[in-house]
C-alpha cells in the first residue's frame, strides 16, 4: 500500500470526539467541576506517562490490566519502561508521595482525564477513554466513604441520569482476604476438570477474580463459593455498617453485591459500582472505585488512608445522549455578519461588547457579501444574526434576525439603536 497518498486514520479503539458530541462533554466537565468544587476536591493533574512499575506495583501483577491491557514502551534513550496510564489513582499517589502533599493534612482531589487499555473496542468499551477520578487521601472513616458515594449520586441527578444501580460490597482486610483466598481456592479446586488453562493459572495467583466471571458454566460454582462477608473482622465489619447507614440516612439506595470485587488489586474494605440497569453486558458499570487503604504505602510513602472512584465518561454521554438529559448547547448564540465601509470595526467592537455581557459571539471573518455570510450564521448553530452594514454604522443601529423563530415577534426582522441591543438580545434569551 503506498502510505503516502493512503487516508491516515485514527487508531482502533480511540476516537475523535466530534463538534456535537464536544458540546455534552464541556457541559459534563462544567458540572462534574462545580459539584467537586462545592465539596472542596481541588484538581491535581499528574503525567499521561508514568514508569510501567508504578502500574505493576499498584494494581497488581496478576490483573487483566498490567498481564494485558498496558501500552508500554521501552525508551530507547535510557532503557526505561514507560506506561499509558490504564488508570489514574497510581499516578495520584504518586504524586500525593512525591510532592509530600499529605504532610499536615488530608486532601481531597479530582482528575479528568484520557486513559488507555488495550482492549477489546465494541460499544462502551475503548482503548482510549476518559475517567473523571475523585479521590480522597488521609481520610479512614466511612464518613469519608459516604461522602464520595453520595457525590456520585448527586452526578447522576444532576445528569437527569435514571435506572442506576449502586453495588457495595467489603473486600476486609488482607489478613482476612487471605484467609478467604484460601476456602475459596479448595472449594474451587473441587472443579479444575472444567476450569481453562487461565481460570486454572488465576485459582492460585488471583483467584477472587475468578468470582467475577461471567460464564454460564461458572456461574453455579460461584454460586457455591464460600462468602468473603463470613471471614470479615469486627472492624471490617463495623466499617461496611458505617457506609451503610450514612447511605440509608443520606436516602441513596444500594445493594449489597457479595460477588463484587474490582478488576485491581490494591482494594480493601469498602469497593462499589454503579452500574446502568438498562445496559447489558460487562460495559454497563459506570463508576467504580473504593478503599486503598495500602497503596500509599505501597510505593514507599508513609502509610495513609485513601478512597476514590472513577466515572467513565463514554459510557455517562452515551446514557445521556440516550436520554436525551443533557441539552444539546449550540456552538455560540450570536453571529455577526457585516459589510461595508468601517462595519469591520464597528462589528469587532460589538463583539466584544456582548462577549462582555455573557453572549458567546462569532464575528464573521473571510469576507463575503450578505447571503454567503448568513449562510455560515445559519450553519454555525447560532439562534441570531447581528447585521451590520454602512446604514446600521451611520445611524449606531444593528439589525437582528432570528434563525429558527420561536414566537411571532422573533420572525420579523428588526433594527435596534446600539443603546438597546444588550436588552433586546438579552429578553430573547430570557424568553427561552
Ligand atoms: P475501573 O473500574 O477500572 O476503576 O474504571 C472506572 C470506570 O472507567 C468504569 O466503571 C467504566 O465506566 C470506565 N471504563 C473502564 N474501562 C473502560 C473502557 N475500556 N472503555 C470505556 N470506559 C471504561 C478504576 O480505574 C479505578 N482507578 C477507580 C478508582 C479511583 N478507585 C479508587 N479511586
Amino acid at each position: 500500500m503506498n502510505h503516502a497518498l493512503s487516508k491516515i486514520r485514527a487508531i482502533r479503539g480511540m476516537n475523535d470526539i466530534l463538534l456535537e458530541s464536544g458540546g455534552l462533554w464541556e457541559q459534563l466537565e462544567d458540572i462534574v467541576r462545580v459539584l467537586l468544587n462545592s465539596y472542596g476536591y481541588r484538581n491535581l493533574r499528574t503525567p499521561i506517562l508514568e514508569h510501567t512499575h508504578l502500574f505493576k506495583r499498584s494494581i497488581g501483577e496478576v490483573t487483566d490490566i498490567v498481564e494485558k491491557e498496558m501500552y508500554s514502551f521501552v525508551d530507547d534513550l535510557n532503557g526505561h519502561s514507560f506506561t499509558m496510564r490504564p488508570e489514574i489513582t497510581a499516578g495520584i499517589a504518586r504524586a500525593v508521595i512525591e510532592h509530600n502533599l499529605l504532610y499536615d493534612r488530608s486532601q481531597r482531589v479530582y482528575t479528568i482525564g484520557p486513559v488507555f487499555r488495550h482492549e477489546r473496542p465494541q460499544q462502551g468499551r475503548y482503548r482510549q477513554f476518559h475517567q473523571i477520578n475523585v479521590e480522597a487521601l488521609g481520610f479512614s472513616g466511612p464518613d469519608i466513604d459516604a461522602e464520595l458515594i453520595s457525590i456520585s449520586a448527586q452526578l447522576w441527578k444532576k445528569l437527569g441520569l435514571k435506572n442506576i444501580r449502586l453495588d457495595l460490597n467489603s473486600l476486609g482486610q488482607s489478613e482476612e482476604r487471605s484467609l478467604y483466598r484460601a476456602a475459596l481456592i479448595k472449594h474451587i479446586e473441587r472443579y479444575t476438570s472444567v476450569l481453562d488453562d487461565g481460570k486454572k493459572k488465576r485459582l492460585y495467583s488471583n483467584p477472587l477474580r475468578i468470582l467475577d466471571s461471567k460464564e454460564p458454566l461458572m456461574q453455579e460454582i460461584i454460586r457455591q463459593a464460600p462468602l468473603l462477608s463470613d471471614f470479615l473482622g469486627q472492624n471490617s465489619k463495623s466499617h461496611l455498617k458505617g457506609v451503610c447507614q450514612r447511605l440509608d440516612s443520606l436516602g441513596i439506595e444500594y445493594s449489597i453485591n457479595p460477588k463484587l470485587v474490582r478488576g485491581l488489586d490494591y482494594y480493601n474494605l469498602t469497593v462499589f459500582e454503579w452500574i446502568s440497569v438498562d445496559q447489558q453486558g460487562t460495559q454497563n458499570a459506570i463508576c467504580g472505585g473504593g478503599r486503598y487503604d495500602g497503596l500509599i504505602e505501597l510505593l514507599g510513602g508513609k502509610p495513609a488512608p485513601a478512597v476514590g472512584f472513577a466515572v467513565g465518561i463514554e459510557r455517562v454521554i452515551y446514557l445521556c445522549q440516550k436520554g436525551a438529559a443533557l441539552k444539546q448547547i449550540y456552538a455560540c448564540e450570536i453571529y455577526i455578519a457585516h459589510s461595508g465601509e468601517n462595519a469591520e470595526r464597528f462589528a469587532i467592537d460589538i463583539g466584544e461588547l456582548l462577549r462582555g455581557k455573557g453572549f458567546s459571539v462569532i464575528v464573521n471573518a473571510g469576507g463575503g457579501n450578505f447571503k454567503t455570510q448568513l449562510r455560515r450564521a445559519s450553519k454555525s448553530g447560532a439562534r441570531i444574526a447581528v447585521i451590520l452594514g454602512t446604514e446600521e454604522v451611520s445611524t449606531q443601529c444593528a439589525t437582528i434576525r432570528f434563525f429558527n423563530p420561536s414566537n411571532q415577534e422573533e420572525k420579523k426582522q428588526k433594527r435596534v439603536p446600539l443603546g438597546e441591543l444588550v436588552q433586546t438580545l438579552k429578553s430573547v434569551n430570557d424568553y427561552d
